[in-house]
């Protein structure tokens, strides 16, 4: 597969240097310390000259013009339909859909194969730790055909709870849905054993890979994923694009969510025909050059090697783990390190998330604050917001400090101190 075959040595200074906006001194001379990784991911220069290179030498609508550009632009489009099948490990190219991210995505498939394969009393399955995006299409596509939302239970350290996954995984249970990676707590789930366990009752299985396919390899393939959804501009690309992967034989049995043009085989006066896969979820001009200059990240990624990356990320969880430890007053939601990625989600004792949040800002620190689209797991974990600390490729140990140090002072500031 491209995720696992590195083409240089890991050198977090060079990787850095890729990256032009982490270069900019912010006012005061402050360096930009970006820890918002799960929302989204900063762009390499070679991503930003990609989307610049296809407007200013050979853009075109896709898909329809046999004259020069056009057919440059379905060219690079094909290639990184492929570079995305090699980076997910997926059979065929044709199960590899460009949407305008995650959320569509999700929305496709609860909608599209939700709304034709679900009936009254059917069971969806879901877990409380989900994005909103992974959490609400579910709750309307079950409203709209009778099916039933049940929840995996959870441990205390709000893993999902495998031991008591029978109890609601039962052959009533239609799809089982869980995000690869938790945008709050970075829990990283056990994709393969779940999907083992849901086609043992029948059921399919939906992987939200926003927050774990930037991160961690993927095989949805060898991890028999039914469906996968994730977004390119939190894997270093573009925003606007995002991938749906079905297996061939669903894709063909799951509805389109947009219908227009490009995405037909037949109009007629009063009815129509679809296409075959990718085309059929396709309708409509897509997002060509952040499409294309996903590919441009997709090499980007690889080059490095996900092995690689993941290594470097989870010693900086360690790192930051350990510092953040020492805050008296501080809560950090979640599992312990073997069980999750590198992101933290925190409360301090007497310190609201979104002064927090402004006071780190002053300092250069950029985190996100509030409830990051997962109010059920907030409610669970009995807070209104957290902070949120989340990194990527390109952040060092230097970026802990300057978070540890950002704290102090905002807690100085606070007089909590
Ligand atoms: N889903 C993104 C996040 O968790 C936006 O922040």
């Amino acid at each position: 597969m491209t995720n696992s075959t590195p083409q240089r040595p890991f050198d977090v200074e060079a990787i850095r240097r890729d990256f032009p906006i982490l270069q900019q001194p912010l006012p005061k001379g402050l360096p930009v310390t970006y820890l918002d990784n799960g929302a989204s991911a900063q762009k390499p220069q070679c991503v930003i000259d990609k989307e610049s290179e296809v407007y200013e030498n050979y853009y075109a609508n896709a898909y329809r013009g046999v004259y020069r550009f056009g057919a440059m632009i379905d060219e690079q489009l094909e290639e990184t339909r492929e570079k995305t099948r090699q980076l997910i490990g997926a059979k065929h190219v044709e199960e590899v859909i460009f949407t305008a991210g995650s959320t569509m995505s999700l929305n496709v498939v609860a909608s599209g194969w939700g709304r034709r394969h679900l009936r009254p009393g059917d069971e969806i399955l879901l877990n409380e730790t989900e994005h909103h995006a992974n959490f609400v299409p579910w709750q309307q596509v079950a409203a709209q055909t009778g099916a039933i939302c049940r929840f995996i239970p959870l441990t205390d350290d709000r893993r999902l709870d495998l031991s008591r996954l029978d109890e609601v995984l039962t052959p009533k249970t239609k799809v089982l849905t869980v995000t690869g990676m938790s945008n709050v707590l970075g829990t990283i789930n056990p994709v393969k054993e779940l999907a083992a366990r849901a086609h043992a009752v029948g059921a399919i299985i939906v992987v939200d890979g926003a927050q774990s396919v930037p991160h961690i390899v993927t095989d949805v393939a060898g991890a028999d994923i039914d469906f996968l959804a994730f977004s390119g501009h939190k894997l270093y690309g573009p925003s606007g694009v995002g991938i749906l992967y079905g297996k061939q034989e669903l894709l063909a049995d799951t509805d389109p969510l947009l219908t227009g043009g490009h995405m037909i085989d037949r109009v007629y006066r009063d009815r129509s025909t679809w296409a075959a896969s990718p085309a059929k979820f396709e309708a409509g001009t897509g997002p060509i050059a952040q499409a294309i200059a996903l590919g441009t990240a997709i090499d980007y990624v690889s080059s490095i090697g996900f092995d690689a990356m993941h290594a470097h990320e989870q010693q900086l969880a360690e790192y930051a783990h350990q510092q953040l430890n020492d805050i008296r007053g501080m809560r950090i939601y979640g599992p312990s390190l073997e069980h999750k990625g590198a992101i933290f989600s925190f409360t301090i004792d007497g310190a609201h998330p979104e002064d927090l949040a402004q006071l780190l800002d002053r300092r250069g620190v950029f985190v996100r604050h509030g409830h990051h689209c997962t109010m059920p797991l907030h409610d669970l974990l009995g807070v209104s917001a957290t902070v949120r600390a989340s990194f990527g490729v390109y952040n060092t140990r230097a970026d802990v400090d300057a978070l540890i140090g950002a704290l102090e002072f905002a807690l100085g500031r606070l007089r909590l101190a």
